[in-house]
């Protein structure tokens, strides 16, 4: 018996990374994973047991897709993992509009509309689960603090941690409980963007970089996907059932120092 069993998950941005672990660790506490990505992971959602989906968070009608797929396909929808983003690394003078416009696109845009369309069928079975239906915004550290080089992505992370916090309180009567995550810097492609992104700043090697990364998180070392999909899973499930609006810092101590 799973923490999660019976339950449909959607996991957006789930082909790689911070998104893939989420849905294997999804599916091990017993949901049924829809796993969705630009393009359909079709052999991690054999693997999970799950369905594979393609869809663009940035696109209105791909979201209203969605839905209608989770209803017909998996029976409806009890956690939403609003996952998928981008990083960039530009100083604010060097980003162009066309910059900010993309990241806060998928990373802001991406999760508005995810969560006004997933809504009617989270609240739909919010009443099934002692704890509600649950709706997880990927943030960042870098939605806490702020980290030179990387203002525009600092300002739509920041964005999802506050977007979670405003919709947890209009969505708590209807029981669909709403929260952010924060990792600290994750072995994920992403993961590589940040070290490189930090090497080409600091004008050292992408290996000295990593070890001075690694070493600004207090436990000494950068985090698995594994590390966030385990609190993704709590979140979901209804051992957080009195959590909602929260912030879970996953961050290696990063952000207490
Ligand atoms: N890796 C880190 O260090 C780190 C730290 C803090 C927060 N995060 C956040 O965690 C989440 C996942 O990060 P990751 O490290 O796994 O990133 P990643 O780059 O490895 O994977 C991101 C996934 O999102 C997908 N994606 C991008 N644009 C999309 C779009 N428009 N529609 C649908 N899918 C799209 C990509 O195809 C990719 O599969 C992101 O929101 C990221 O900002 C990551």
């Amino acid at each position: 018996m799973g923490d999660l069993d019976g339950r449909v998950a959607l996991v957006t941005g789930a082909g790689q990374g911070i998104g893939a672990a989420c849905a294997r660790a999804l599916a091990a506490a017993g949901a049924r994973v829809i796993c969705s990505d630009l393009t359909a992971p079709d052999d991690l959602a054999a693997e999970v047991g799950g369905l594979a989906l393609a869809q663009d968070v940035t696109d209105e009608g791909d979201w209203e897709n969605a839905m209608a797929f989770a209803q017909r396909e998996a029976g409806g929808l009890d956690i939403l993992v609003n996952n998928a983003g981008l990083f960039l690394m530009k100083p604010l003078t060097q980003t162009s509009l066309a910059d900010w416009r993309r990241v806060h696109s998928v990373n802001v845009e991406g999760v508005f509309l995810g969560c006004r369309a997933a809504i009617p069928l989270l609240a739909e079975r919010a009443g099934k689960w002692g704890g509600g239906t649950s709706i997880i915004n990927l943030s960042s550290i870098a939605g806490l603090v702020g980290s030179a080089g990387a203002v525009c992505y600092n300002a739509s992370k920041g964005a999802v941690r506050l977007l979670t916090k405003g919709l947890a309180m209009e969505l708590a009567a209807a029981g669909v409980r709403v929260n952010s995550v924060h990792p600290g810097v994750i072995d994920t492609a992403m993961g590589d963007e940040v070290v490189a992104g930090f090497s080409g700043a600091a004008g050292i090697g992408d290996n000295e970089a990593r070890s001075l990364l690694a070493a600004r998180h207090p436990l000494g070392r950068m985090g698995q996907p594994g590390n966030i999909a385990d609190a993704v899973v709590f979140l979901a499930s209804d051992r957080a059932a009195f959590m909602t609006g929260s912030e879970v810092v996953v961050d290696g101590g990063f952000t207490a120092n």
